[in-house]
């Protein structure tokens, strides 16, 4: 019988999940749909147990119910749960259990570039949701240390207080990082800063960087932020947006369907349906 597969969010329309998802089930011939649903809040109970009832296979969750769902799934995982954001659900033997795929989405992006986080120092800049995913996953990569930038520096402070990985950091001002950016190997952007239409909107200044260090923007759209931009004229590696978002599409297709897909196939599509004309890579 065909298996569903969902994305839940609100608004949910401009989700590229859905296309990239059934791209994949009919390359690797699986019976199975994938759909957007638009949840209110007030009925993410009601959906999640109607996914039960009908023995989804699993779905994926976006803004505004990450958190929301935490409390109405069987079962959330060690990393999720710390995050306290699930993002991908899966169906295990009728139990519903929860994942977070954007950390570590984040960080096979990152590995597909460079070794990966061990032994480097670390800027991140924002202490979002998105933040707290990427902060959580590195820190458990054993970095030399992860500084947070934020505007509002408590908040910075609020995510070093959470984190349950043993990391070096300290939270700071944007102004203050730029001042010390020469230090960093690795700088991660992970507000919406630069996302269209703002795009002339760069978090901070880069007179600093060290040459050589990588930067990574989350956004996508621009496919280059003013800050990668920037980045790459003053001799920065760069890597934008696309990789977090096809390797979290990765991670959950491989929980749902036990396999890994190929990654190249689902960055193609995404750039089709972003209409893009090239990549920074
Ligand atoms: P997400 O869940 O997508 O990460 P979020 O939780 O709303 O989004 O977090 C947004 C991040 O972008 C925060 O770090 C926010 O800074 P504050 O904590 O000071 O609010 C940052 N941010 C958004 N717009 C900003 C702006 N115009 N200038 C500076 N920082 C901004």
């Amino acid at each position: 019988m065909k298996k569903l597969y969902a994305v839940i969010g609100n608004p949910i329309g401009h989700s590229m999940s859905p296309i990239m998802h059934n791209d994949l089930f009919s390359f690797y011939q699986i019976d199975a749909s994938y759909l957007p649903f638009q949840i209110k809040s007030e009925d993410l109970k009601d959906a999640v147990d109607g996914f039960k009832a009908i023995g989804i296979g699993g779905f994926n969750v976006t803004v505004p119910h990450k958190t929301a769902i935490i409390p109405l799934l069987d079962e959330v995982d060690e990393l999720a749960a710390s995050i306290g954001a699930v993002n991908t659900v899966v169906n295990e033997n009728g139990r519903l259990k929860g994942y977070n795929t954007d950390g570590p989405g984040f960080l096979k992006g990152l590995q597909a570039f460079m070794s990966g986080a061990a032994s480097k120092k670390i800027l991140l800049i924002g202490a979002g949701g998105a933040a707290r995913a990427i902060y959580f996953t590195l820190a458990m990569e054993k970095p030399e240390a992860i500084d947070i930038a934020n505007r509002t520096v408590a908040k910075a402070q609020r995510l070093i207080d959470d984190c349950p990985y043993s990391v070096k950091s300290e939270a700071c001002t944007l102004e203050e990082a730029g001042r010390k950016l020469g230090e960093y190997d690795l700088v991660v952007q992970t507000t919406s800063i630069g996302m269209a239409p703002k795009i002339a909107d760069q978090p901070l200044d880069l007179s600093n960087i060290k040459k050589h260090s990588h930067v990574c923007d989350i956004i996508y759209n621009p496919l280059e932020t003013k800050l990668l931009q920037d980045a790459s004229n003053r001799g920065a590696n760069v890597q934008n947006g696309i990789d977090m978002f096809v390797y979290q599409g990765a991670l959950a297709f491989e929980k749902w369907t036990g396999i890994f897909p190929d990654v190249e196939r689902m960055r193609e599509n995404v750039l089709k349906q972003l209409g893009g004309l090239h990549v920074n890579r």
